[in-house]
């Protein structure tokens, strides 16, 4: 059951319904599902498997529509296709797409020059958005710009802690800095702390008051086998030293463009995404 005193809603990152079954089975509650490329392609059913192109859109809906199934009242994240060629117009046109596949459908779009184009105008078109691969705060304040006049709980924003662990930079940072910096805003978009690791990720994104967190089935399962801890109790901090990330004054009412959104660690994981979506498609 969800402890009392637990205010940050609780996602499972998956691209596998069977595993919504057993986070809900283990946590007794889920709020909502995220998925990505990465994540279907590792779907057991896809496994092994080469796709028609038309066919890998149908394998992802029915993952999805189960998905859907299990959580109603929760949200789930649907990804659009994207490597670094693809327009804005073509990721609204499959955000579209896969928004009428389910009627809980936040649509994931790369926090670059043209997902942002593309989220600025879905946000416009009554879609819900949950801007993914963010590295950075700048990138933060381009996403809140670009989705201004939205309603909460239209707008996600996924920074990808453990990424930025990987690289020896306490991602932890960056969310304590995108919830310092939005609380000078209008609360339109609702940070979802990403790419968790452990239950030190989540009983660190409660505390800095993340309004959302997204985790594997395995951190999940630890976390329900600990008790669901709610404080952050730093019983599995990084042994390595992670550099600091450091706030930086930003003027949310700038139009997005002014921002520098370039993060290496965006453009690696939307490469990576494309890579892993591509092979389950049988190549003419
Ligand atoms: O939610 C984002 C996530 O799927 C990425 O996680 O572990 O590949 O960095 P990871």
């Amino acid at each position: 059951m969800r402890p009392e005193n637990l205010k940050t809603r609780i996602f499972l990152d998956s691209g596998d319904p069977d595993e919504t079954r057993q986070g809900l089975e283990a946590l007794k509650f889920l709020d909502g599902q995220t998925t990505n490329p990465s994540l279907v392609a590792k779907n057991p059913a896809a496994a092994g498997k080469k796709f028609s192109a038309a066919e890998v859109l149908n394998f992802y809906e029915s993952v999805v529509k189960e998905v859907s199934f299990y959580l109603p009242q929760g949200s789930v994240s649907v990804e659009v296709y994207a490597d670094q060629d693809t327009p804005a117009e073509e990721m609204l046109e499959q955000g579209k797409q896969f928004a009428s596949w389910i009627s809980n459908a936040h649509i994931k779009f790369p926090t670059t020059q043209e997902g942002l184009k593309a989220a600025q105008q879905a946000v416009r078109d009554d879609l819900r958005v949950n801007m993914t691969l963010v590295f950075s705060q700048e990138q933060a304040a381009a996403v809140y710009a670009a989705t201004k006049g939205a309603k909460k709980g239209d707008v996600f924003i996924s920074p990808f802690v453990g990424r930025l662990d990987d690289i020896g930079q306490n991602g932890m940072d960056l969310i304590k800095n995108i919830v310092e910096m939005y609380k000078n805003g209008d609360g339109h978009v609702e940070v979802l702390t990403a790419s968790v690791r452990s239950i030190g990720h989540i009983t660190q994104a409660i505390a800095l008051g993340s309004d959302i967190l997204t985790a594997p089935l395995k951190v999940l399962k630890d976390w329900a086998a600990a008790g669901m801890p709610v404080k952050d109790q730093q019983q599995d901090v990084q042994p390595l030293a992670l550099k600091p990330i450091l706030y930086q004054q930003l003027d949310l009412n700038q139009p997005w463009q002014n921002f520098n959104i370039q993060h290496e660690l965006t453009d690696k994981g939307l490469a990576k995404f494309a890579q892993d979506w591509n092979n389950l498609i049988e190549q003419a």
